[in-house]
């Protein structure tokens, strides 16, 4: 019906047309000069920041505040298309070939796409290193940060981030949602484990070495990458209250935040502005509301105080997905977090909407230009100081001491154990005749490694490659006298008794609202398991795998010693090293021990909802 020529001139319209939009879109993005001064390492970082801006497009800008998960990229080339500022794997989140270098594979990869861009502005690679680089099978997975608390020590603290960012530069990752600054009030939040204490004096000293460690850039000698940290959740995560969470799946995590204004400054601040001082470029607002603003709306508590007061200079990011928690409408949500100081957004799936909507809200006024100009100056600052734009170096496996940081890991399981009861039975005697070991936790390295390890909720079982389970820890360390007999239900003779009896149980893992848990006891398995090692053995020890303190006041009478090893991680040969006296106990508990479930919450002064006692207070270890 048009005839050849109609078609022939409809498509030189078409091309016209397109020829010029693109000539208008390209019009508009400010030129770029051959040898532009943001790429030159001897000017100081805010000229490079502010030269690199100027030649930056809304779009551009935009897509830097951008926080993807990495199975949300459509197509690599939506990377450079869009300018991503970072992409994340979440847990789970694994190459298909899950190792080292298929790891680095993928991240180089992403980061090479990211370089494409016009601007070649590098990406961000993030992912939870919040015990090692536990993503990837047969890496040392370190104890969760409740026993670092538990040690106390921060020169272990560093060492430990140090292999850790080591690890993870062996992929080329340069950005760890780590430490954990939450400080836990309730034993019944499926996240006590993440912490360091409920101490704010001790979550400052360790967090601060744990970022020194992940951000400076000698290990063993050598120069490895320096990997961004990121302090979390600001702010006062781990004081939410119970039935209050805002997902229906939880009952805490996800909660309010009762406290005042005094005491969020009293002890939730404190260790975020020491933090700052060590040099932290990014923080992480929080999942939890306080009153009834989710924190990353929070335009007092992220601008006025982190960012006015406080002075802090690098990024603010917010949480998975925590930005569409604010309001049911997605334009509404990215916008106030915005305006209210959030600088990158984990978005973390839809990044197209994302930048249509942020793109709209300048348009209309409801973002001011300059509000996106700092967030993208913030971001690039910490990607200019990590190092980002000038040397992407990887190191490679050689310069890894793989066997030194199994034994750093080692050394920090033992430092880790608290003794709690000791009635003359520990250390044990290398002159113990038969020893019976038994336990849901006692041959399950995946239950000592709890969540964030491969999964994020974990694994239940005994495959970890390169980890030792606490019972091959402790069948390498008795003598030649002794019999270890191991049966994980305690279904021993009788007839012939055992000298020492040790049960080994404790939590399956879990991870978030997952462990929000309105009763955390022993499992009646468990205490079957004990009951049984009772009537079998002479005397019994309770060794305790758990991220939390456990309800144990109406058993505890019963046994002989306990010593509780929170999750210790890969190197179970640490709780044999003080069970049987290689390494004396010097662990402490990082929160008090609750007596019963009506003392929750326990505020940071140790008082008790209820006025009691608790079992155990903080710092107690014999
Ligand atoms: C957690 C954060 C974590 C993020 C990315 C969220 O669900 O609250 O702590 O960094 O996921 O995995």
């Amino acid at each position: 019906m048009l005839g050849r020529i109609g078609i022939v001139f409809l498509v030189a319209v078409i091309m016209v047309v397109s020829l010029y939009y693109l000539y208008r879109m390209n019009a508009k993005l400010p030129a770029l000069p051959e040898n532009p001064s943001f790429k030159n390492p001897t000017i100081s970082t805010e000229e490079r920041i502010t030269d690199l801006l100027s030649y930056m497009s809304l779009e551009e800008k935009i897509g830097q505040m951008a926080l993807v998960e990495k199975n949300s990229i459509r197509s690599t080339s939506d990377i450079s298309k869009y300018g991503l500022g970072a992409l994340l794997s979440g847990f789970g989140g694994s190459p298909e070939e899950n190792t080292i270098s298929g790891w680095k594979k993928m991240v180089d990869t992403f980061v090479a796409e990211s370089k494409r861009s016009r601007l070649e502005i590098p990406m961000l690679y993030g992912v939870d290193a919040i015990h090692g680089h536990s993503n990837v099978p047969g890496l040392t997975v370190f104890p969760h940060s409740i026993g670092l608390g538990a040690t106390g020590d921060e020169e272990l603290v560093r060492q430990v981030a140090e292999a850790t960012r080591a690890q993870l530069a062996l992929t080329n990752i340069n950005w760890s949602y780590s430490p954990t600054y939450d400080m836990p009030q309730d034993i019944r939040w499926g996240r006590v484990y993440e912490t360091f204490s409920d101490d704010p004096e001790l979550v400052s000293r360790l967090g601060s070495a744990y970022i020194k460690g992940l951000q400076n850039s000698e290990y063993n000698g050598a120069q490895t990458p320096a990997v961004l940290a990121t302090p979390k959740h600001y702010l006062g995560a781990g004081s939410m209250l119970w039935d209050t969470s805002s997902n229906e799946n939880f009952r805490i995590d996800q909660g309010v935040t009762p406290v005042n204004e005094q005491r969020l400054r009293e002890i939730y601040l404190p260790p975020f502005e020491q933090a700052i001082e060590e040099g932290a470029m990014s923080i992480m607002a929080g999942l939890n509301s306080w009153g009834d603003t989710k924190l990353a709306a929070e335009p007092y508590l992220i601008q006025r105080v982190l960012k006015e007061e406080l002075g802090f200079q690098g990024f603010v990011v917010s949480d998975w997905y925590g930005v569409y928690e604010i309001s049911d409408d997605d334009y509404t949500s990215a916008v106030t977090a915005i305006n209210a100081g959030v600088d990158m957004v984990m978005l973390p799936f839809e990044y197209k909407k994302f930048v249509r909507n942020i793109k709209r809200a300048v348009r209309s006024g409801d973002i001011a230009p300059q509000r996106i100009d700092d967030a993208v100056r913030r971001i690039l600052r910490a990607k200019f100081t990590i190092g980002l734009f000038d040397e992407y170096y990887s190191s490679d496996a050689q310069t890894i001491d793989f066997e030194a940081d199994r034994l750093l890991a080692r050394q920090a399981v033992a430092q880790s154990a608290v003794l709690l009861k000791n009635k003359n039975v520990l250390p044990i005697s290398q002159s113990e005749k038969t020893i019976f070991v038994a336990g849901s936790a006692a041959d399950n390295v995946g239950m000592q490694a709890g969540a964030w390890t491969v999964e994020w909720q974990g694994v239940d079982g005994n495959w970890l490659p390169g980890g030792t389970s606490i019972l091959s820890g402790i069948q390498s360390a008795v003598g030649a006298n002794t019999n270890v007999v191991y049966n994980q239900n305690a279904e021993f003779d009788a007839e012939k008794p055992a000298d020492i009896g040790i049960a080994i149980v404790g939590e399956k893992p879990y991870a978030e609202g997952w462990g929000d848990n309105p009763n955390p006891t022993l499992s009646p398995e468990d205490l079957i398991v004990i009951e049984r090692l009772k009537s079998t053995s002479q005397k019994v020890i309770v060794v305790l795998v758990t991220g939390r303190p456990l309800l144990i006041t109406d058993e505890i009478n019963q046994w002989d010693g306990l010593v509780v090893v929170w999750l210790p991680g890969t190197q179970g040969g640490g709780v044999a090293d003080v069970l049987f006296g290689k390494e004396k106990f010097t662990g402490s508990l990082p929160l008090p021990w609750p007596a019963t479930l009506q003392q929750m919450p326990i505020a940071t002064d140790g008082k008790t909802a209820d006025g009691s006692p608790v079992l155990f207070e903080r710092y107690f270890g014999l």
